[in-house]
């Protein structure tokens, strides 16, 4: 059945970024997997928060690079008044109705596949919604000490997970959650 997951690289103590607001660090030690690679190709949609978004530096460049060539949808309270390049895949929608509204709307374009959330920020409202079914976190092996933490402001939840899945690689560890219940 699809599902809505997070997927994201973290330091060992839990950042998503480092101090100075760069993932080079945490991307440096990751490598395809075919497990990785299958997901990815099972991602019917995307919906990324707008600091996410805003990484590509120019949004024309997903039309050409984006490894996810699927509809995206981008949370925001203030679209750009450009509208960025799209392709016969992959689209944009600007959503400012809230979190909600971009997942029910990427479910709906990503035609019975998966929807892949990014960012941490609205990592954090998914699970805050209860709108999340999986995390798939990868720990790369390095403490940043300083950072974006992923599991922040979430202290009034309890969340039980099931791990049902580990991918390795040479030097990271991604292990796949399934989230069982939530208080
Ligand atoms: N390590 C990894 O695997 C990985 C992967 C992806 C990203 N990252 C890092 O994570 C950072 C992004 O995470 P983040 O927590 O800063 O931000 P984010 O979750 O990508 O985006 C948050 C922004 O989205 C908009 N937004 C959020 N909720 C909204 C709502 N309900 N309605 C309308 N707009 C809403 C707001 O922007 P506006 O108010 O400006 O519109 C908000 O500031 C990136 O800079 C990157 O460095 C790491």
């Amino acid at each position: 059945m699809a599902k809505v997951y997070f997927g994201m690289i973290v330091s060992l103590d839990g950042f998503v970024q480092d101090k100075y607001g760069k993932i080079e660090k945490l991307y440096e030690s990751y490598e395809p997997h075919e497990e990785v690679l299958a997901a990815a190709e099972n991602t019917g949609a995307v919906v990324l928060g707008r600091n996410t978004f805003d990484m590509a530096g120019d949004p024309d460049d997903y039309a050409d690079h984006y490894e996810f060539q699927v509809p995206l949808f981008v949370l925001t309270h203030h679209p750009p008044i450009k509208h960025p390049k799209e392709n016969d895949k992959l689209s944009f929608t600007f959503v400012t109705e809230g979190l909600e509204s971009a997942i029910l709307q990427a479910k709906a374009a990503a035609n019975g596949k998966d929807v892949l959330v990014l960012g941490a920020n609205i990592s954090q409202q998914l699970l805050r919604a209860g709108l999340a079914d999986e995390l798939q976190i990868a720990f790369a092996p390095l403490l940043l000490g300083k950072g974006l933490r992923l599991f922040e402001h979430l202290e009034e939840l309890e969340i039980q997970l099931e791990k049902y899945k580990t991918v390795e690689t040479q030097q990271q560890v991604e292990i796949w959650y399934k989230i069982i219940q939530q208080n």
